[in-house]
C-alpha cells in the first residue's frame, strides 16, 4: 500500500445501464449524441487512452445498440454485463462481480453520462489513488448549482465521511457545493467485497455505490477525495437542456482549437458546427451554418460555403463546396468543386479537378479526372471515366423496380442534355449521346447515339481512320490540310481555267455517291463550282444540306456569300460541334445534271460536313 509498490493493472467500469427518465425519450441517455457521436462513445475514449486491461461496459436500456455504439469506438477492449433492471449504481457494478471481484486490478469506475471528462483528470486521480495509499479514491468537484448532484459530506477536519445524494440530504447537506463526480478508482477486490453490503434503504429504493466509500472506512479502509478544478469536465448530462449546453460548449472547443492551432478560419464560429473527430486542414475558410460532421477530414486550403452539411467524408486540397450541399460518406480528391445544392452520398467519389454543379445527385458513384457534371442530373451506381461531360438533366435509370443496375461511361464522353441512360449500359470512349436520347444499349467507343430509344447516327470518328480521301488520294487522317485542289483536277483541268458546264460534268463523273473527300479537297471543289455558277442562269432553287463545323463557319461563308443563300441552324442533337447550314444554290444547274450526278454533288456537299465535323 506505499508508492513503491508497483501499479497494479487497471481496469475500467462503465455504468451504461439506466434510460436516463430525465431526457424524457426513448432512447437510452448514453445514446444521445454529442458532437456527432453517443455519450457511452466519449467515455469510452477517454477510458481507452487510459490503456487499461479490459473496459467493463454495464448495458441495460438498448443494450444491443449501446453495445455497438461502444465496440464502435474500442473494439474488443469492451466486454459487456448485462443489467436487465436498473436497482441503482451499485447494483450496476454488481453486475460485473463474476469477471471483476478476484481480480487483483484497480478499478476506475465511470459513468455514461459524463462524456467530457479528459483522460488526463482520469491520469491524475490514479495518480492520487496511488500516492495517497487509497483504497477508494472519489473524484470531486465545486459547483455553483450543486442541485441533483450527490454531496461530498466532510467532518470539522474536513475529512470524508460519507456521500450523501440530493434526494437524501436534509437542508444543510444541501448547502454543500462539493459534489460527486461519479467517477471513483477503487482497489477492485475491496470495492466487490463492500458492494456485499450496501442495501436499498434510501429514499428512491435504490442499491447506491455511493454508500461503498462510507462501508470501505468503517472497515478501515483509506479513502480519499480528489478535488478537480473544472466543474464542466465532470458534470453528468441528465436532461436535454445540459445536452444543448455540453454541445454549446464541446463545439465552441472545437472551433477555437481549430482556429487557434489549426490555421482556420471562420467566417462566423458561433455558426459552425464541428465534430470533435473531423479534421480540417490550414486555410480553410468555412461560411456560417456549415456542419462538418463524423469522421470527416477537410484537406488545405478548402472552401466550404453555408448551409453545407459534410458527414464522414472525406476532402482534398482546394475543394471548393458551393453553398447548400449535402456530402455523405463520399470521397472528394483536391481541386474539385461541388455545388450549389449538391448532394453526394453513399461512396461517391469524385477524382481530382472534376466538377458536380447545381442539384446534381451522385449516389455510389465515381467521377474520374476533369469530369464534370454540372447540372439536374441523377447519377447512380455509376463509374464514369476522365474529362467526360455530363449534359444538364442526364439521369442513370438504374433502378427496375427489383434491382440497382451500373452504369459505365468511358473517357472523353460527351453525354447530351436530358439523356436517360438505362442501366445496366455502357457508353464508350469519345462517343456523344443526342440530346433527349434515351440509351438502352452500349453504345461502341466513337459514335454519336440519338433518339428514342438512341440509335447510332454517326460513329464517322471510327471509320475515318480507313478512308482515303479521294481527290488527294491521302488517308484522311494523314492529311495536313494543306490541299488546295484535288492534284488529278489540276492535270485534268489546269489551274484557274474557266469552268464551263462541261467541265463540270465530268468532274462530277468522277465523283460518286459515297465517295469520301478530305477537307480541302471538298472545300476547294466546291469553291470552283460556286464560281462557275456565277456565271451560270439561276432558274432553280434547289437545297442541299452542308455540315459544317463551327471553326469553319467563317471559311464557308466567304466562298459561298455571294452566290448561295445560306441559312444557319444549330442541329440539336449535335450541338457540341457542328452547325447545319441550308444552302439554296441559285442556278439551273442541277436540272441539267443526270440524277447520279445530282447525287453526286449532294454527296460532295454532305461529305463537307461529315468530314468537318472531324
Ligand atoms: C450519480 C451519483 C451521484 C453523482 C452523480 C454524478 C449514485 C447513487 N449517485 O447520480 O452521487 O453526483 O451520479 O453524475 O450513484 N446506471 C446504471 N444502472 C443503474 C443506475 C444507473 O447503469 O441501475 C448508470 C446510468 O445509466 C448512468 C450512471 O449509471 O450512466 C449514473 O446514473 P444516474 O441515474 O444518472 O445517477 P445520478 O442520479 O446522476
Ligand atoms: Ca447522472
Amino acid at each position: 500500500m506505499n508508492s513503491v509498490e508497483p501499479h497494479k493493472p487497471l481496469d475500467v467500469l462503465i455504468m451504461a445501464a439506466g434510460l436516463g427518465t430525465r431526457m424524457k425519450s426513448k432512447r437510452a441517455k448514453v445514446l444521445h449524441e454529442l458532437g456527432g457521436l453517443p455519450l457511452i462513445a466519449h467515455v469510452c475514449r477517454a477510458a481507452q487512452a487510459l490503456k487499461p486491461q479490459a473496459i467493463f461496459v454495464v448495458v441495460g436500456h438498448q443494450a444491443d445498440e449501446v453495445e455497438n455504439a461502444a465496440r464502435t469506438q474500442v473494439g474488443d477492449l469492451a466486454r459487456f454485463v448485462l443489467q436487465a433492471q436498473q436497482r441503482g449504481t451499485g447494483d450496476a457494478v454488481e453486475t460485473a462481480r463474476g469477471a471483476l471481484e478476484n481480480s487483483d486490478s484497480l478499478l476506475l469506475v465511470l459513468s455514461g453520462d459524463v462524456p467530457l471528462v479528459k483522460a488526463e483528470t482520469l491520469t491524475k486521480l490514479i495518480e492520487h489513488h496511488h500516492t495517497t495509499g487509497s483504497d477508494c479514491s472519489i473524484l470531486s468537484v465545486r459547483l455553483e448549482n450543486p442541485t441533483g448532484y450527490g454531496r461530498v459530506i466532510r467532518d470539522e477536519q474536513n475529512s470524508f465521511v460519507r456521500i450523501v445524494e440530493q434526494k437524501d440530504a436534509n437542508s444543510e447537506q444541501r448547502q454543500v457545493k462539493e459534489i460527486n463526480s461519479g467517477i471513483y478508482c477503487f482497489e477492485t477486490r475491496k470495492l466487490f467485497k463492500a458492494l456485499k453490503r450496501i442495501a436499498p434503504v434510501n429514499e428512491q429504493g435504490e442499491y447506491y455505490l455511493t454508500d461503498v466509500p462510507e462501508i470501505l472506512m468503517a472497515e478501515g479502509a483509506r479513502v480519499s477525495v480528489y478535488l478537480h478544478n473544472d466543474p464542466r469536465e465532470v458534470s453528468g448530462i441528465n436532461t436535454r437542456a445540459e445536452l444543448a449546453e455540453f454541445e454549446n460548449l464541446l463545439r465552441r472547443n472545437t472551433i477555437r482549437s481549430l482556429m487557434i492551432e489549426g490555421g482556420v478560419t471562420f467566417i462566423d464560429p458561433s455558426h459552425a458546427y464541428v465534430s470533435a473527430e473531423a479534421t480540417i486542414g490550414p486555410d480553410c475558410v468555412i461560411y456560417p451554418d456549415v456542419s462538418i460532421e463524423g469522421k470527416s477530414a477537410v484537406g488545405e486550403g478548402c472552401t466550404l460555403r453555408s448551409g453545407t452539411r459534410i458527414t464522414n467524408s472525406r476532402l482534398g486540397n482546394n475543394v471548393l463546396i458551393k453553398d447548400h450541399c449535402v456530402i455523405v460518406d463520399s470521397e472528394i480528391d483536391s481541386n474539385c468543386s461541388v455545388g450549389p445544392f449538391a448532394h453526394l452520398r453513399m461512396n461517391a467519389q469524385l477524382a481530382e479537378d472534376s466538377a458536380v454543379g447545381n442539384f446534381v445527385e451522385v449516389k455510389k458513384s465515381r467521377l474520374g479526372r476533369r469530369t464534370k457534371a454540372m447540372h439536374l442530373s441523377y447519377l447512380g451506381d455509376a463509374t464514369i471515366g476522365e474529362q467526360t461531360n455530363i449534359g444538364a438533366g442526364t439521369i442513370t435509370c438504374n433502378y427496375d423496380g427489383t434491382r440497382k443496375h451500373e452504369t459505365i461511361i468511358e473517357d472523353d464522353v460527351k453525354i447530351g442534355s436530358d439523356t436517360m441512360l438505362v442501366a445496366p449500359v455502357r457508353v464508350g470512349a469519345r462517343s456523344v449521346t443526342g440530346a433527349g436520347s434515351v440509351v438502352i444499349e452500349d453504345v461502341p467507343a466513337d459514335s454519336l447515339v440519338a433518339g428514342v430509344p438512341a440509335e447510332i447516327v454517326d460513329n464517322a470518328r471510327s471509320n475515318i481512320t480507313l478512308f482515303v480521301c479521294k481527290g488527294c488520294q491521302k488517308h484522311w487522317l494523314d492529311s495536313d490540310h494543306t490541299h488546295t485542289f484535288p492534284p488529278w483536277y489540276h492535270e485534268q483541268y489546269g489551274r484557274g481555267r474557266k469552268h464551263k458546264t462541261r467541265d463540270l460534268v465530268a468532274l462530277f463523273q468522277n465523283w460518286h455517291a459515297g465517295d469520301i473527300f478530305c477537307e480541302s479537297c471538298g472545300l476547294a471543289a466546291a469553291e470552283r463550282f460556286s464560281r462557275y455558277l456565277v456565271n451560270g442562269r439561276p432558274t432553280e432553287n434547289p437545297e442541299v444540306t452542308v455540315k459544317v463545323p463551327k471553326s469553319d463557319i467563317k471559311k464557308f461563308l466567304m466562298l459561298y456569300a455571294k452566290t448561295v443563300k445560306v441559312q444557319a441552324e444549330k442541329r440539336n442533337f449535335h450541338e457540341s460541334f457542328a452547325y447545319r447550314f441550308h444552302v439554296t444554290f441559285t442556278t439551273g444547274l442541277f436540272k441539267t445534271l443526270p440524277a447520279r450526278q445530282r447525287v453526286a454533288f449532294a454527296t460532295m456537299t454532305g461529305l463537307l460536313g461529315t468530314l468537318n465535323i472531324l
